[in-house]
């Protein structure tokens, strides 16, 4: 145990302000703006600087023990004890790996989000960590950008939901959650990461913004501000954002940070020379902590030379010490307990939600447990490393199941599993082609694992092609050519262009990065242990070229009319994607039936009669989209406003309610939200593309 020093050397005033207001009177101007610096472990000297009080945050660190030692050094050496702040990267699991974000976000069930986050954070928690650096709540609507996989989606209502869950989960463990990237780091152009966004302030409210809107109501503590541009003005130095929106309009509480290096990089953004140049203006724009690069050492002697008000300081100060102390650090800064073992039923229940199935033609899945011989095939059906994704703190590969070994605990004894790799996942030889070929031809049914590797997604991870890498079209192509049955699992973060799978496979199953857990969460969806119920919280585009494609568009002057070569289209493909956002299927049917809507008030209840008109029990996600048919601005085709996800006995029905109140029909404009009297269209269904539609007539 560490020894409370600062419990005991302070009067102890009761409330929290008061406790940071009288540490702050004893601190040096040097002390104060230690606390707004963040070093990684490799830092030189790290210890001597953590001693003198010139540090209050330490990230991704290896062990408990290095956490409890530089803790201790923190506690126990310096003047003023002031703890650490033990921050990581805790995206999707600690120990426990779960599915990766997009994989959670396509449960549509925000208790598997919390439930993740909560299991992550205890075990991060166990050695020490009080602070993550997730939920990554930006909308992404461009798959070439690899860190689609860190976040929910496409939508900003799906993007809320899932953003206060993670929230929750993560500080129901007692870690500080923080949402990132803010902001509009998903709008990256071309996908490429890093990159410039612009847009207009009413897109940024009205899809960009809304997930941290989410996340701050539900209580997260910190915000992570983003590597990107917007419209020109580096995040790390956007004080519109940073202060105006997130303190002043939002009234944001706890603190921001910057992201790795950033405030540095603002010398490669073009808005600062120096180190101090940057560091001045990320602080004035709103940065409280500055990330792993220094530059806010330059701080102290900026408020000495006159270049920055030691109000300025304080109030970065303040909000970083506020959070020790909710926390509890000063009270009990060592690492909480002694670890414990893998989650993997909760790693599993979380797996199998995620998983989507796009197609089942003569309802081939499930298979039989006893169906002969089954080849499983592909470079992704037997490697540990690439279930995990990408980031994955202190997850082991060796946890994992591979969707083989799922497959062969779950078929009868009687079944013959044989297995070929194929090709390696970016590489692959003739021969190794060949011997593929040879094995599907001695089963009844092969299972082809294909995709991407666990780090292909996530950070710096663009891609300009989505196509299966490597040899792996090769290998498809040659063994469909087989004749042979062919089920499609595809692991990977961000959709892929499969339009040559889907005209020729009979069924997809899309488990993203399914976690510790995914080879048998796959198994049992495979086999009809588990009756899949994920839907798709992003478009899966048939080319790169179609990008972006989501179904929250804008109308244009001249909708697609196959009739008319001047209409808004493509010559050489659909404009629709190959699989629409919201687009799950089940072993089961759900018919929807008798769609109501009923005013009271300016407040309109929409429902409709969901059946389960099949042989068996499933899940299904029922999804509330809308549409303003005239207003001032044009509006999206359709919104998503409500989804319920609900089980369903064999033959049961029931009636799924959703409440319409004015807020989810307003829209951003001159500066402030808007309500437009008028019709709007309204669905209820099982996809964006699907549905009950009706019509409501709002009047304020
Ligand atoms: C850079 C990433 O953009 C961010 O998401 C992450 O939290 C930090 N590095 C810290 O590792």
């Amino acid at each position: 145990m560490l020894v409370l020093l600062v419990a005991a050397s302070l009067a102890v005033p009761r409330s929290v302000d008061a406790r940071v207001e009288a540490l702050m009177r004893r601190m040096t101007l040097d002390e104060k703006v230690g606390q707004l610096i963040q070093y990684n472990p490799s830092q030189h000297d790290l210890d001597k600087l953590i001693a003198a009080g010139r540090v209050g945050s330490v990230y991704n660190l290896h062990s408990a023990e290095q956490a409890t030692e530089l803790q201790r050094i923190a506690v126990e050496r310096s003047r003023l004890h002031i703890p650490l702040l033990i921050g990581q990267d805790v995206i999707h699991g600690f120990r426990t790996i779960f599915p990766i974000p997009i994989g959670i976000a396509s449960s549509w069930d925000q208790s598997a989000a919390e439930l993740e986050a909560r299991v992550a954070g205890r075990e991060a928690h166990a050695i020490g960590i009080r602070w993550t650096f997730a939920p990554m709540v930006d909308i992404a609507r461009d798959p070439r950008w690899g860190r689609v996989a860190e976040g929910a989606g496409e939508d900003p209502f799906l993007g809320s939901a899932m953003a206060a869950a993670y929230v929750r989960g993560f500080q129901e463990s007692s870690i500080l959650a923080c949402a990132k990237h803010f902001a509009a780091y998903g709008a990256a152009e071309g996908g490429r990461d890093y990159n410039t966004a612009d847009m207009s302030e009413e897109r940024l409210r009205e899809v960009y913004l809304p997930p941290f809107k989410a996340a701050i109501d539900a209580g997260a503590r910190t915000i992570m501000s983003a590597f990107d541009s917007l419209n020109g003005v580096p995040m790390t130095a956007n004080h519109h954002l940073l202060t105006t929106i997130l303190r002043n309009e939002w009234h944001f509480h706890g603190f921001v940070v910057s992201d790795f290096d950033a405030v540095d990089q603002l010398r490669n953004h073009g808005i600062a020379a120096t180190p101090q140049q940057a560091a001045l203006k990320a602080i004035r724009a709103g940065v409280d902590m500055d990330m792993v690069d220094g530059d806010y050492e330059t701080l102290a002697r900026a408020v000495r030379e006159g270049l920055l008000p030691v109000s300025t300081v304080d109030a970065a100060v303040r909000h970083i010490l506020r959070e020790k102390f909710e926390l509890g650090l000063f009270d009990h800064p060592d690492a909480a307990e002694s670890e414990t073992g893998l989650d993997r039923a909760d790693a599993r229940r979380v797996a199998d939600e995620s998983i989507v199935l796009l197609k089942n033609e003569g309802a081939i899945l499930p298979l039989s447990k006893k169906i002969g011989t089954l080849a499983v095939i592909g470079p992704l059906a037997g490697s540990k490393r690439d279930m995990l994704g990408s980031w994955f703190a202190h997850g082991n590969p060796d946890d994992a199941v591979t969707l083989l070994e799922g497959i062969r605990s779950t078929v009868s004894a009687q079944t013959n599993v044989l297995y070929a790799e194929g090709c390696g996942i970016l590489d692959g030889s003739d021969q190794d082609i060949a011997k593929a070929i040879e094995t599907a031809k001695q089963a009844n049914v092969v299972v082809l694992a294909l995709g991407e590797a666990g780090g292909m997604t996530g950070e710096a991870s663009s891609r300009a092609f989505l196509d299966l890498p490597g040899r792996q079209e090769q290998l498809l192509e040659s063994i469909v050519a087989t004749g042979k049955p062919v089920i499609l699992v595809v692991m990977s973060g961000r959709p892929l262009t499969i339009s040559w799978a889907a005209d020729r496979v009979p069924a997809i199953v899309w488990p993203w990065f399914p976690g510790i857990e995914g080879g048998n969460a796959i198994a049992g969806v495979l086999f009809g242990d588990v009756n899949p119920s994920g839907k798709l919280p992003i478009s899966i585009p048939r080319s790169a070229g179609q990008i972006p494609v989501y179904y929250a568009h804008l109308p244009t002057g001249r909708p697609a009319n196959p009739n008319n070569k001047y209409t808004s289209k493509y010559i050489d493909s659909p404009s629709e994607p190959l699989y629409p956002f919201g687009f799950g299927l089940s072993y089961t049917r759900f018919d929807y039936s008798d769609l109501r809507i009923q005013k009271t008030g300016n407040r309109f209840e929409v429902s409709a009669v969901v059946r389960n008109a099949g042989s068996r029990a499933g899940v299904e996600v029922v999804q509330l989209y809308v549409h303003q048919r005239v207003a001032r601005v044009s509006r999206p085709v359709k919104e998503l406003k409500g989804f319920e996800r609900i089980a369903l006995g064999a033959g049961e029905s029931r009636r799924v309610v959703f409440t319409i109140a004015p807020k989810d029909l307003r829209y951003w404009l001159g500066g402030k939200w808007v309500v437009d009297p008028g019709t709007f269209d309204v669905w209820i269904g099982p996809s964006s593309a699907e549905g009950l539609e009706g019509t409501l007539k709002y009047s304020n």
